[in-house]
């Protein structure tokens, strides 16, 4: 029942999108030119629909970045301010990478099965996540709406060319000293760890670093928090150590964060 309800929406919503295309300003909010639609399948593009029409963002401006498993776009919203959009591609994704980072984690105990609702958790723990530490005030992207596969957060970054990252920045002490806090604060203050923090998931901003792909960071109640975390120091460790930055020992720095 509900299948057929949602087949004539997605045609009512096809034949909107098809006269619309037709129009030359493209109301529809997608940039004429951009690649927009090729990687991104039907539900995702209503769900960017559902978004315009909700006023979270004008229109969509071109990708960003295309992962495996994510891609993120360049959105700009009706004040003309711009929005990353991360999207979680539902066909690519591998269930067995993810389920680590869910089973386990007491917020997520009741699990609906499917890869679809799996990406759509997955896009809504991200969330969770981020939510978490700007609350706990941890240098993270503001996170603005989650809906489906789509979260949109603060755009970090100028004219949709993103801040770098700590891999293609100078970085010294203080850069070090600042990531360790991250991690500390992470911890004591939104009670995660990252689990996935690397020199890939790190800006370093005119303002300081700040931390962004929280997809998989787990609740410290995780039976696997404490590997995660030995993990994560681990390999901001060796990171800072190949630019020739003096480290703490990191059994040491483990010991005093979870004392
Ligand atoms: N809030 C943001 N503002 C600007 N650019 C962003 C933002 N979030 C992500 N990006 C850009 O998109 C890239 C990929 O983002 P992210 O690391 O979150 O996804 P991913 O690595 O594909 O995720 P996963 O590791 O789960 O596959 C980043 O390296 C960055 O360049
Ligand atoms: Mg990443």
């Amino acid at each position: 029942m509900t299948d057929i309800i949602s087949k004539k929406l997605e045609s009512k919503i096809d034949q909107k999108l098809a006269s619309k295309a037709k129009r030359k300003h493209l109301p529809d909010g997608f940039k004429k030119g951009k690649v927009v639609n090729e990687v991104l399948d039907k539900p995702t593009v209503m769900t960017l629909y559902k978004m315009i029409t909700d006023h979270i963002i004008a229109y969509v401006n071109g990708p960003i970045s295309a992962g495996k498993e994510s891609v993120v776009f360049w959105g700009v919203d009706e004040n003309d301010i711009s929005v990353a959009l991360k999207i979680y591609l539902v066909s690519t994704s591998n269930f067995k990478k993810r389920e680590p980072y869910i089973t386990g984690d007491p917020r997520f105990s009741h699990l609906k099965k499917g890869t679809k609702n799996l990406v759509y958790l997955w896009a809504r723990k991200e969330f969770r996540n981020l939510t978490q530490c700007f609350d706990a005030g941890i240098p993270v992207p503001e996170p603005l709406y989650v809906t489906n596969n789509v979260l949109a957060m603060n755009f970090v970054g100028e004219n949709g060319v993103p801040a770098k990252s700590l891999l293609v920045s100078e970085v010294d002490g203080d850069d070090y000293r600042q990531a360790i806090t991250i991690i500390k604060d992470l911890y004591h203050k939104a009670k995660l760890v990252h689990a996935d923090y690397s020199e890939y998931n790190i800006f370093k901003t005119a303002n300081g670093l700040m931390v962004f792909d929280l997809g998989s960071a787990v609740d410290l109640r995780h039976p696997n928090s404490n590997n995660f975390l030995k993990r994560d120091i681990y390999n901001i460790s060796r990171f800072f150590v190949k630019r020739g930055v003096t480290v703490k020992d990191q059994d040491v720095l483990f010991e005093e964060i979870v004392k």
